[in-house]
Order: C-alpha cells, then sequence, then structure tokens
C-alpha cells in the first residue's frame, strides 16, 4: 500500500495531475473489512490532502460514527480518481481509465468483506456499467468480483436532498447486520439493536 501511496502521489497519467494540490490516495485501516468508495475528492479534500473531509465528509463520518464504525479501525475510504476535477465535474471516462487500476489494487490489498459505493459516479465506473441506476439499487446487495457490495447514495446527494436520509439510515443498517455476520457478532451500534 505504502508503495502504491508512492504511486499515486507522483502519477501524471491523466490531466488531473496539472490542477491539482494534492492526490487523495486514500485513508483509514489497510486491513479494514469495509472498503468505502467516493467519487473524486472535492475542493476541501484537495486542499487539506484527506479523503472526505468537507461537508460531505463530515455527514459520512456521523453515520459511521452512529454505526460505530471509525476510519481507524473499521473502514478504508478511496475515490474512484485520486485527484479533484476542475470545478467538480464529474470524471471523465480517460480520467477513470487511468485512475481505476489504482483503485482496484487497493481493493485487492485491503481484501475487504463488504464494499459500499456511495452515489451514482462509483456504482457506474466500477461496475464499467453506465446503464446502473443507484436510485434502483441503492440498499440491494450486489456482488463485485469476490466481495459483497452496498451501493448507498452519495452523501452530497443526502445534503441536497434530506428525504433520502431515511432509506439511506436503512441501507447502513444493512451494512451493520452483514458486519456482525461475516466479521463480528458483537459490532456495537448505539442505534442498531443486536
Ligand atoms: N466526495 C467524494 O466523492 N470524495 C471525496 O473524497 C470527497 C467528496
Ligand atoms: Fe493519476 Fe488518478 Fe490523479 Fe489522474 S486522477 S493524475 S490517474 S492519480
Ligand atoms: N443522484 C446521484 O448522483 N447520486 C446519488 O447518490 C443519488 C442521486
Amino acid at each position: 500500500m505504502e508503495t502504491l501511496k508512492k504511486e499515486i502521489l507522483n502519477c501524471t497519467a491523466c490531466d488531473l495531475y496539472k490542477t491539482r494540490n494534492h492526490a487523495i490516495w486514500g485513508e483509514g485501516n489497510f486491513n479494514a473489512e469495509i472498503m468505502v468508495i467516493g467519487e473524486a475528492p472535492g475542493a476541501d479534500e484537495d486542499r487539506i490532502g484527506r479523503p472526505f473531509v468537507g461537508k460531505s465528509g463530515q455527514l459520512l463520518d456521523k453515520i459511521f460514527s452512529a454505526c460505530g464504525f471509525t476510519r481507524e479501525q473499521h473502514i478504508f475510504i478511496s475515490n474512484i480518481v485520486k485527484c479533484r476535477p476542475p470545478s467538480n465535474r464529474i470524471p471523465s471516462e480517460e480520467e477513470v481509465k487511468a485512475c481505476l487500476p489504482f483503485l482496484l489494487k487497493q481493493i485487492e490489498l485491503v481484501d475487504p468483506k463488504i464494499i459500499i459505493t456511495l452515489g451514482a459516479t462509483a456504482l457506474k465506473r466500477l461496475f464499467d456499467n453506465p446503464d446502473l441506476k443507484i436510485t434502483r439499487l441503492r440498499g440491494k446487495w450486489m456482488h463485485f468480483d469476490k466481495y459483497l457490495l452496498m451501493p448507498v447514495y452519495h452523501p452530497s446527494a443526502l445534503l441536497r436532498n434530506p428525504e433520502l436520509k431515511k432509506d439511506t439510515w436503512e441501507d447502513y443498517k444493512q451494512v451493520v447486520y452483514k458486519y456482525r455476520e461475516l466479521v463480528d457478532p458483537d459490532h456495537y451500534s448505539a442505534h442498531i439493536p443486536f
């Protein structure tokens, strides 16, 4: 992972390297059983050099906390592309093609039990299928390679449309139940009874 991190920090494989302040390689436990995949760093992430530290990240941390998960122990978090697309546009096909091998290698290294994709872009790009609809697939377990995968709405979608929070909480509850089933039957969440 340290080798991969160096490669990402020095990467010039797509044009996004020209405008980045930081390449955001990822964060969390390299041996986590949950891997969380977002779309791309935003302005705050690019400035600070860590994933999910802006408004979306703060909401995500609140959700993780309610689940009893921490980035330090339970989660490794990264993005489909590691450098910020200017004005937060969706990463282009070329950019995703250049960057996705890093993420696939990270998945292999972390070898989690559960993958969570955040939002439409992560879902479509990971499966390389533009027809996958987050509104239809969220909350339904999928298989990616040998991994169980739960698509959920992106936290930025929850900020724009708080009505999505109720369904999303049900999706994260499913992740906690699955974590108890596959990893730790005693996993504690103050909000999710055994
Ligand atoms: N949104 C993302 O998809 N990823 C980040 O790292 C921050 C915001
Ligand atoms: Fe390299 Fe990915 Fe950054 Fe493009 S987005 S420069 S492929 S690390
Ligand atoms: N639309 C998106 O682009 N992402 C979501 O997570 C939900 C709706």
